[in-house]
């Protein structure tokens, strides 16, 4: 995977417990383009490679802007990102990658639940620098946390902001945007626990919205197995080759592959950047990953996260 040297040029609070984070080219050169949603893994450290949404407006091609929540669970990123990170500092970065993108829509509706605000706020710069009517529900627990603030009291052309603060009665179980009941012409997009994405994609689709117009990404991990019932053992069959496998339940078809020196591209290992995306040519999949959405996971032509899903029948044929 291409990445490229950048360097800490700024860090800056962001509300309670966010950090924002801007980059630059470590020689000084234009960054290459991203789109609205999309991220980047970023190297923090030898065997730390952790992914995040660019934020900001994408036409700003100086700098990179990020935003990382101090996590009371956080597995090492978080943690360093807050407590060692140091303007000047080098890392690497991959090139943006884009899976979570705006679709045409009449009108789009953003929500976002406390950090999931950071690739929602670049969605917004993009739909305003192109005309596009949409508006920004933005939840969090009080009025301390919101970050970049500046950025909302100055507002937007063509969309609208709203915040909406839990400890004011304003939960997203209390109060929903009232556009979600006329899904017409309308596109959803949604980043913030799951919790919240849960509820909000129950809500759309009980008011007639279809899956398609629903978009969603997370930033919290679901833990691969973890937690998680890992069902029966089953066999993973590679098309190319016509080789076999037997996946038991306490591994993942990525270690499996790995074990027998298949090379698959990896990064989080977590099912939330897609690196590791393959077709399925026959079997069920059973998806844990959240990098895909609804509609992708109940399409025909399907495509399978390595890294944490696993079969719904005895044999999974993959494209591989
Ligand atoms: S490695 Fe990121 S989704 Fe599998």
């Amino acid at each position: 995977m291409q990445t490229i040297e950048v360097v800490v040029d700024a860090l800056a609070r962001q509300g309670n417990n966010n950090l924002s984070l801007t980059l630059v080219s470590a020689d000084g050169s234009t960054l290459p383009a991203w789109q609205a949603g999309a991220h980047i893994d970023l190297h923090l450290a030898a065997g730390l490679i952790r992914q995040y949404s660019l934020t900001g407006d994408p036409q700003q091609r100086d700098s990179w802007l990020l935003c990382v929540k101090r996590e009371e669970a956080s597995r090492g990123g978080s943690r360093l990102v807050h407590e060692k990170l140091r303007p000047g500092q080098r890392l690497t970065a991959s090139l943006p990658r884009s899976l979570f993108a705006l679709r045409p829509a009449r009108h789009t509706v953003l929500i976002a639940g406390g950090i999931g605000i950071t690739p929602l706020l670049a969605m917004a710069e993009q739909l305003d620098a192109s005309g596009q009517s949409f508006e920004l529900h933005y939840y969090v627990r009080q009025r301390g946390d919101i970050a970049f603030r500046h950025r909302w009291q100055q507002g937007f052309r063509h969309g609208s902001v709203k915040l909406w603060c839990g400890c004011e009665g304003h939960s997203p179980r209390r109060a929903l945007p009232p556009a979600l009941q006329h899904p017409d012409g309308q596109r959803l997009y949604l980043c913030g626990p799951q919790g919240l994405m849960a509820h909000v994609q129950q809500q759309a689709l009980h008011h007639g919205w279809s899956p398609e117009q629903v978009h969603s990404e997370a930033f919290a991990a679901v833990t691969a197995l973890d937690g998680q019932d890992a069902g029966e053992g089953f066999t993973l069959i590679l098309q190319a080759s016509g080789r076999s496998f037997y996946v038991p339940p306490e591994k993942t078809i990525a270690v499996v592959l790995l074990e027998n020196d298949i090379a698959i591209p990896l990064s989080c290992e977590m099912g939330i950047c897609g690196a590791c995306l393959t077709p399925v040519v026959s079997g069920l999949a059973d998806h844990r990953d959240t990098v895909q959405s609804v509609a992708e996971k109940t399409c025909t032509s399907q495509q399978i996260a390595l890294c944490c899903s696993r079969s719904r029948t005895s044999q999974l044929v993959i494209d591989l």
